[in-house]
């Protein structure tokens, strides 16, 4: 089907809140900046070195990790892109220790905003993909000065969830509760087009993604997992499965979203009393949202992660998710050990 022929982003977000009375109109034009913010994103990653944006910032964010020249600036455009829209109470992001709250001379709005600006960044200097992760929730009705307390929703009170990846193409990735979608970038239009309905992952799957070189670092029921699914079909599992790992959290649930598949980052002991390395509220409960809605599973391992309650803007959390079957198995395993 040709470019003309497709729905745009914002005749799908309208008609979801004229057909399908699935969106306020306030979100509606919040998702239009968001992903217009991602556009932005998009075009200032490909100029890489011909805008001199890559490599360290010379800083580190609130987890002690190096800032890279794009996590700065992605950062700032996501805010300035959202600041001003109205439809927002504050944002939170990755790369800012506090949460933001919009300043006065703009109107606020009753959503609140919740980003990682340019995950897996490590992939930037060497061209390899990388992307943008959002939440969305709404405010709760009882706050009147937003504070970080406003955030610690759980994640399936969530109201949208998406990420943009910048790849090959650049696409759109959103749930607004009724199924996901996703939207490439017409770079010639400049326009977001639907290329993909109602995305759904397969329930089995013979491809799994970890960071196997942390093995000596895991807990012993991920090992065993591990163990079995290295083993093939000679091993309990009896069939043989392929392995993948980009280092970008939105690649992999790309992937998943279009192959089918399992994403693990699992508790290890290099940070003790931190469960795993990615982030709960802006990283795993989106993608979480994203797979559930497209019929996968995601949990740390022992609990749903959409049903982990917050205590913190930037904690960690252990991820499996993806097909369901395998997520299950997984869990099955820590569950057992747990015991
Ligand atoms: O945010 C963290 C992240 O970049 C994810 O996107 C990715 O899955 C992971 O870290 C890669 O971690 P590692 O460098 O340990 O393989």
């Amino acid at each position: 089907m040709t470019t003309t022929k497709r729905k745009s982003l914002s005749r799908y977000l309208i008609e979801e809140q004229r057909v399908h009375n699935n969106m306020p109109a306030d979100l509606r034009l919040l998702i239009e900046i968001i992903a217009r913010a991602c556009k932005h994103i998009s075009f200032s990653v490909s100029k890489g070195l011909l805008d001199d944006v890559l490599g360290n910032a010379g800083t580190d964010n609130v987890q002690g990790e190096a800032q890279k020249k794009l996590d700065v600036l992605t950062n700032e455009l996501f805010l300035e892109a959202n600041e001003w829209g109205g439809n927002l109470a504050a944002m939170a992001s990755e790369e800012m220790e506090h949460i933001y709250e919009i300043p006065n001379r703009f109107p606020k709005g009753e959503y609140l905003l919740v980003y990682d600006p340019l995950d897996g960044s490590s992939n930037i200097d060497i061209n390899v993909t990388v992307g943008t992760i959002f939440s969305v929730l709404k405010k709760p009705e009882s706050s009147h000065n937003v504070s970080n307390q406003d955030f610690f929703q759980k994640g399936c009170q969530q109201v949208a969830a998406g990420y943009a990846i910048y790849g090959p193409q650049t696409q759109l990735v959103l749930t607004t509760g009724r199924g996901v979608h996703s939207f490439t970038l017409d770079t010639q239009l400049g326009s977001w087009i639907q290329t993909q309905e109602d995305m759904q992952i397969p329930e089995t799957t013979a491809e799994f993604a970890i960071n196997s070189s942390n093995y000596r670092y895991w807990e012993k029921p991920m090992q065993r997992y591990y163990d079995e699914l290295i083993a093939g079909e000679t091993g309990p599992l009896q069939k043989n499965y392929n392995m993948r790992w980009v280092a970008a959290m939105v690649a992999e649930v790309h992937r998943i979203l279009n192959r089918g598949g399992i994403f693990m980052y699992p508790t290890d002991s290099r940070t003790p009393g931190r469960a795993g390395k990615l982030r709960l509220m802006y990283e795993a409960n989106p993608m979480s949202m994203i797979v559930e809605q497209a019929g996968g599973a995601a949990t740390d391992g022992i609990t749903r992660i959409l049903d982990i309650q917050p205590t913190s803007l930037h904690e960690r959390v252990a991820v499996f998710m993806g097909s369901k079957q395998e997520v299950e198995r997984v869990t099955s395993y820590h569950k057992e050990a747990q015991k």
